[in-house]
């Protein structure tokens, strides 16, 4: 099998020409974008640097880190195209395996198999998606032993691989810092927020999208300046990632089919159906919290109740 069959097992793996996504799609996010300029830049400069060029060595990984759908993976997609680097896009979860051993060998291969790749001296990004899926495993009650082992290997293979200087630098994207383990954290150099977006971003990103839809003729716009910014507002998009305006303009264009217009009505409902990442996060969080809330109070019920089973003490409060 080769590496790339092999890298194939656990996500995909992307040669720049194949790479659609742009960076000008992402609106917004000046500062990652240009920390990722550097970051990209420097895998193809220290490729061609004369041995002992610089006063002390570079670390080429870091993390992003943001709600899901603020453009993470989109960028550092976009980014390897723009830079011609290829790019091993690995699903972290797809690392996790379910007998005893797995998941150590699986990480192993993984990066066994991209070194193999940048030893022959052709430069590649190494994307840890979604790394939380594994990373914050390790502090876990459920998993001491076994994942525990397994970050450990990835973390010293990724240390060990850094410092072989061969062209290989490692992204990893998390939308839960806090859920992290410190040694994760502390082992990418850098860290790299990717906030949700405010209102000038809003206002942008909405404005891209009518932009797309009026060059497009099949449809007719008929929203007002004052409705993009009360859509853009607080009250009707605040907490919206890029990808929720997306949502609400996909529900959007569904609505506009039938009679090819879209007013002021159809966008903002259909935003307002999309619905903003915040929200639901903030309602998990609730929720979660008032699960703790119940179980505490449940506990003080059973003490106070008696003969009350849980879920009868639940029905009482
Ligand atoms: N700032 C933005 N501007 C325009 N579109 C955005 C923006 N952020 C996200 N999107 C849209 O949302 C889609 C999904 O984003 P994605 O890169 O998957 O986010 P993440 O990896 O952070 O979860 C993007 O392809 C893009 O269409
Ligand atoms: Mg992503």
């Amino acid at each position: 099998m080769s590496v790339i069959d092999i890298m194939k097992n656990f996500g995909e793996f992307y040669e720049p020409s194949d790479i659609e996504e742009t960076i000008e799609e992402i609106i917004g996010s000046e500062e990652q974008k240009s920390f990722l300029h550097d970051f990209f830049q420097a895998i193809n400069v220290i490729n061609t640097m004369p041995e002992g060029e610089l006063p002390f060595s570079i670390t080429l990984s870091a993390l992003l880190v943001g709600p899901p759908g603020t453009g993470k993976t989109t960028l550092c997609k976009a980014f390897a195209k723009h830079y011609k680097v290829p790019i091993f896009l690995v699903y972290a979860d797809s690392l996790i395996g379910s007998i005893l051993g797995k998941t150590l060998n699986n990480i192993r291969d993984v990066l066994n198999a991209a070194h193999t790749y940048a030893k022959n001296k052709t430069p590649v990004v190494v994307f840890f998606d979604e790394l939380d899926a594994i990373a914050s495993e390790r502090s876990s009650v459920y998993e001491v032993g076994e994942i525990k082992r397994a970050v450990v290997t990835l973390l010293q293979r990724m240390d060990s691989i850094l410092n072989s200087k061969d062209p290989i630098a490692f992204l990893g994207a998390t939308n839960h810092q806090h859920l992290l383990d410190s040694a994760v954290w502390r082992r990418f150099c850098y860290h790299i927020s990717f906030p949700f977006p405010d209102v000038k971003i809003r206002k942008q990103i909405i404005n891209n999208f009518l932009e797309q839809l009026k060059s497009s003729s099949n449809f007719t716009i008929q929203v007002s300046e004052a409705q993009i910014d009360s859509v853009a507002s607080e009250e009707v998009t605040g907490g919206f990632t890029g990808a929720d305006i997306k949502r609400g303009f996909q529900i959007a264009l569904l609505r506009a089919l039938k009679d090819r217009i879209l007013d002021n009505d159809k966008l903002s409902l259909s935003l307002q159906s999309a619905g903003g990442t915040k929200t639901h996060i903030d309602n998990e969080k609730r929720m979660s919290g008032r699960e703790q809330f119940d179980s505490g109070q449940n506990i003080q019920n059973n003490k106070t109740i008696k003969g009350k089973s849980n879920l009868k003490a639940k029905k009482v409060l």
